[in-house]
């Protein structure tokens, strides 16, 4: 039986099925199939034989020097650089600065006497142009093409052979020889696959700029994201100046590492003091604590806020900034059953200081420390903030985390002594609160 000519693809997770469903499949996804042309049938190969399998030891690994893109924060995102022929995908939501961050990234590789190519297919040249007039001379050096069609794309970056080349965006190139809008599963995944195989040919590292539905996932296919070697995503709030790097996927380096930033009118600046700014920003208000967080392998200082505030409303108000709401409900229910601190009856507010989002157990000490002293409205720490972390578990304890040490330290590094933590002294949560007690009642004295 000759195979359909097409084929019904989710847009969502590239589901195919020979059928249109109201409701996909593969992910469960409502009106996410549309209709696309069936690629070519794989032709057979004739085998090549028996390999012979070579013990990984044996395997020749050329050391191969990385890329650097001179914007210390995406190199530490990336493992320590871009590695050449490697496949990037940075996602983000609109007006995040995606592009602010590849064009200053190519600008400064193109200053450091790399070979660069911007392919711009949202905004014209000129657009880009006024941009690259913000960040300064280097990015204003960078080459650039305005152009959709894959091809002609294709076929540059065969000619110009760039060491780096940056693609904004992945959804709007297209190959007319397929049937699917731009940005449709089919046309992402042939424009992502063509350049990966082009980029591993001629050893051109290629950034796919991609972004991001509102759910967070890259916006239509999540083939793409198995396809490329890194996944970043690039976060924070618009209307808030910092903004988070953060490796989602590395082929080539730990996906902890996250890189913080801030939006100035002359692009975006690193933030590589971050637990300086947070700290000196932290107040000593009720419901402020300084978390020691771990942001990969480097400590991060940052203020966990909460207000608690009488309800009208059933249930109440849970709202969670920077930290998961899950989370926000175990501290909750913890502090309840074994803090003595019940908030059923109260709204209830956390947030990370400054757009941060911090997502790991470390944290929940912090958490429960900054909503009971915003529920009893006592001030922690004395003439500087008090810092702490730790996990808390199901029945009231206080749990280990990972590096602890390090975590003491940067605490240190700015003055916070006294980190309150799981220790000897401190197993439960009910013996921190008591040590919260005290603390702040020498506040009060
Ligand atoms: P942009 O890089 O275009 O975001 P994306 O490519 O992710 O959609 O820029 C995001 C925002 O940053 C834009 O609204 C303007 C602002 N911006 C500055 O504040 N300062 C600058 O120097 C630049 C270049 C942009
Ligand atoms: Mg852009």
């Amino acid at each position: 039986m000759p195979r359909a000519a097409t084929v019904f693809a989710c847009s969502a997770c590239g589901h195919e099925s020979p059928k249109w469903h109201g409701r996909c499949p593969g992910c469960g996804e409502w009106n996410t199939l549309a209709e696309e042309r069936r690629a070519a049938a794989p032709s057979r190969r004739r085998a090549r034989g028996a390999l012979r399998p070579v013990a990984l030891g044996e395997v020749e690994a050329p050391r191969v020097d990385r890329l650097r893109t001179g914007i210390g924060e995406l190199d530490r995102v990336l493992g320590g650089g871009l590695v050449p022929g490697s496949l990037v995908l940075i996602g983000g939501s609109p007006g995040i600065g995606k592009s602010t961050l590849t064009t200053g990234a190519l600008g400064n590789l193109a200053a450091g006497g790399r070979r660069v190519l911007y392919v711009s297919g949202e905004e014209s040249a000129a657009q880009v142009k006024l941009r690259a007039e913000r960040l300064g001379p280097a990015a204003l050096s960078v080459p650039i093409i305005a152009e959709t069609e894959l091809e002609t794309v294709l076929a540059t970056i065969d000619a110009e052979r760039p060491d780096v080349c940056v693609v904004d965006s992945v959804q709007v190139l297209y190959d007319p020889a397929l049937s699917g809008s731009p940005g449709s599963v089919a046309q992402v995944r042939e424009v992502a696959g063509r350049l990966m195989r082009l980029g591993k040919e001629r050893g051109v590292a290629v950034i796919l700029v991609g972004h991001v539905t509102k759910e967070g996932a890259i916006a239509g296919p999540r083939v793409l994201e198995h396809l490329v070697d890194c996944v970043l995503s690039f976060e924070g709030e618009r209307e808030r100046t910092y903004r988070t790097l953060r490796a989602l996927k590395n082929r080539f380096g730990s996906t902890n590492e996250v890189g913080v930033f801030e939006m100035h009118e002359r692009g975006l600046v690193e933030v590589a003091d971050a637990s300086a700014r947070f700290v000196t920003e932290a107040t000593r208000a009720p419901g402020s604590v300084v978390l020691c967080a771990m942001e990969g392998s480097r400590p991060l200082l940052v203020e966990v806020q909460a207000l608690v505030a009488p309800s009208e409303l059933v249930p109440p108000r849970r709202v969670a900034n920077g930290v998961d709401r899950n989370r926000l409900a175990l501290v909750l229910a913890v502090l309840a059953r074994h803090g003595g601190v019940s908030l059923g009856g109260s709204d209830v507010f956390v947030s990370v200081a400054g757009g941060v989002r911090v997502d790991e157990p470390g944290a929940d000490l912090a958490i429960a420390l900054a909503l009971a002293s915003a529920a009893k409205g006592v001030g922690l720490g004395d003439e500087k903030p008090l810092a702490a972390f730790g996990e808390l578990g199901l029945t009231g304890e206080l749990r280990h985390v990972a590096h602890a040490d390090r975590r003491i330290a940067e605490a240190e590094k700015f003055g916070l002594h006294g980190v309150l933590r799981p220790d000897d002294r401190t197993r439960t949560l009910r013996e921190a609160l008591r040590s919260l007690g005290r603390s702040g009642r020498a506040r009060a004295a």
